[in-house]
């Protein structure tokens, strides 16, 4: 099928990458120039795992003009970003214009997909009238809306799109459910056709879960903290009950990145919205928030006065195999360590040019750099720090890396 994908962001050049795969022809449009010269030229425009051998296997092309892109699509995804704004509500700036445009160039019969993450309500209440002020025409007459949400994690989001545990796909009418039928056909997962509204709602719902789960076993892992118990040999005896399932019950200083925040606070102010008290929501959040302090405490009981102290940290990214440091949970424990004047250390595989744009005069080291410190804090759980030498160490764990638990003179994990 010929594909339009608006947005050569994350979220996009991975579906345009894999659907090609697929075997179909895809256009990207993105305003930034930079990206589109990186696509033609088959190149990732930022890192993923296997992103660079998809492009290099198959020819995706793309250009900042709808004019180019849009008119001979079958299908039109919108993959554009969806930020918060300080008062926690989505900023839809870039869903407007791709709208605009999608509009002022839309054929008879093409399909609109909405890949991005929207609250509920978005794609009927602000995409579809837009589209079709727009256009001049009518959807379901003229032209058809789905809204197919992502549920691709960083590191592992090619085999996330094209081994997916489920496909959602909200629709209006038996004609944008079969195009994506059509589309999705050699995908053997289990396909819910839904509401648009619940498929926003499910994304959401999906993201809101996940963080509870972590939120949840932070909390109990607090309460493991003080009783001394392993908080992951609880999380492994809860696991096993089906109802529960052990992913996503990893204890330790919370969770972050670009996805999880965004999506949680923009739930809670859509609640509100609706006269609704997120309760625990709320607290989902305030837990996380929270979290990042507990290192910060325990380094407190090993070091007396932490001022003046070199504290090496090992890890900057929200999670292993990125270099996104979005929301991550080292940026508030850096700020903090900054304020008791301290002198920072860090080292991440990835993630050290993305932090020196927040923390320009922290210093940037190697792995043994780092160790060579009065105390040290693991933030994320790189698989290569399991190969480091943490023997006299004094070593304050926020991921459980167990080499450390083993060979560091004192270890101290967050929860456990
Ligand atoms: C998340 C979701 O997992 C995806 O399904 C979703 O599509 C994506 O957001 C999105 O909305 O686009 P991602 O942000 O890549 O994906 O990151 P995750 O792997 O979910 O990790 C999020 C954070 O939780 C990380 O900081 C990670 O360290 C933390 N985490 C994860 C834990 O602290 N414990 C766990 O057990 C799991």
């Amino acid at each position: 099928m010929r594909i339009g994908v608006i947005g050569a962001g994350y979220v996009g050049t991975i579906t345009g990458a894999c659907l090609a795969d697929h075997g179909h022809n895809i256009i990207c449009i993105d305003i930034d120039q930079q990206k589109v010269d990186a696509i033609n030229k088959q190149k990732s425009p930022f890192y993923e795992k296997g992103l660079s051998v998809l492009l290099k296997r198959n020819e995706i092309k793309a250009t900042t003009e709808y004019t180019q892109a849009i008119p001979n699509a079958e299908i039109i995804f919108i993959c554009v970003g969806t930020p918060t704004k300080k008062d926690n509500t989505q900023d839809l700036t870039h869903i407007k214009n791709a709208c605009e445009q999608i509009g002022k160039n839309l054929q008879k019969n093409q399909t609109i997909v909405v890949k991005s993450s929207v609250v509920p309500g978005t794609t009927e209440d602000v995409i579809l009238p837009l589209l079709e002020k727009y256009s001049e025409m009518r959807e379901g007459n003229d032209f058809h809306i789905a809204v197919n949400p992502e549920f691709l994690q960083e590191g592992t989001a090619i085999e996330n799109f094209l081994h997916p545990d489920r496909i959602i796909i909200g629709c209006k009418n038996k004609k944008s459910k079969k195009t994506l039928e059509t589309l999705y056909k050699d995908f053997t997962c289990p396909k819910l056709f839904t509401s648009l509204t619940a498929a926003e709602m499910i994304k959401y719902a999906s993201n809101a879960f996940l963080s509870t789960k972590i939120s949840f076993i932070n909390e109990i892992g607090n309460i493991c903290k003080k009783l001394n118990i392993d908080t992951y040999e609880v999380a492994e005896g809860m696991g096993y009950d089906q109802r529960i399932g052990r992913a996503f019950l990893n204890a330790g200083i919370g969770w972050g990145g670009s996805c999880f925040p965004k999506d949680v606070k923009a739930l809670i102010t859509k609640a509100k919205e609706l006269g609704e008290t997120p309760r625990i929501l709320e607290s989902v959040l305030q837990v996380n928030q929270e979290q990042p302090q507990k290192p910060l405490d325990l380094l407190k009981k090993h070091i007396d006065i932490v001022k003046g102290k070199e504290i090496g940290i090992l890890g900057a990214s929200f999670k292993p195999e990125t270099d996104d440091i979005r929301e991550s949970r080292s940026i508030p424990i850096i700020k903090e360590l900054l304020k008791e004047q301290v002198t920072v250390k860090i080292y991440d595989p990835k993630a050290m040019d993305n932090l020196k744009k927040i923390f320009p005069t922290i210093s940037y080291c190697s792995p043994e750099e780092v160790l060579d410190s009065d105390a040290v804090l693991i933030l994320t759980d790189w698989e290569e720090f399991e190969h480091l030498n943490y023997k006299d160490k004094v070593v304050i764990d926020g991921r459980k890396i167990e080499k450390a638990r083993k060979e560091s003179k004192i270890y101290e994990g967050v929860c456990w």
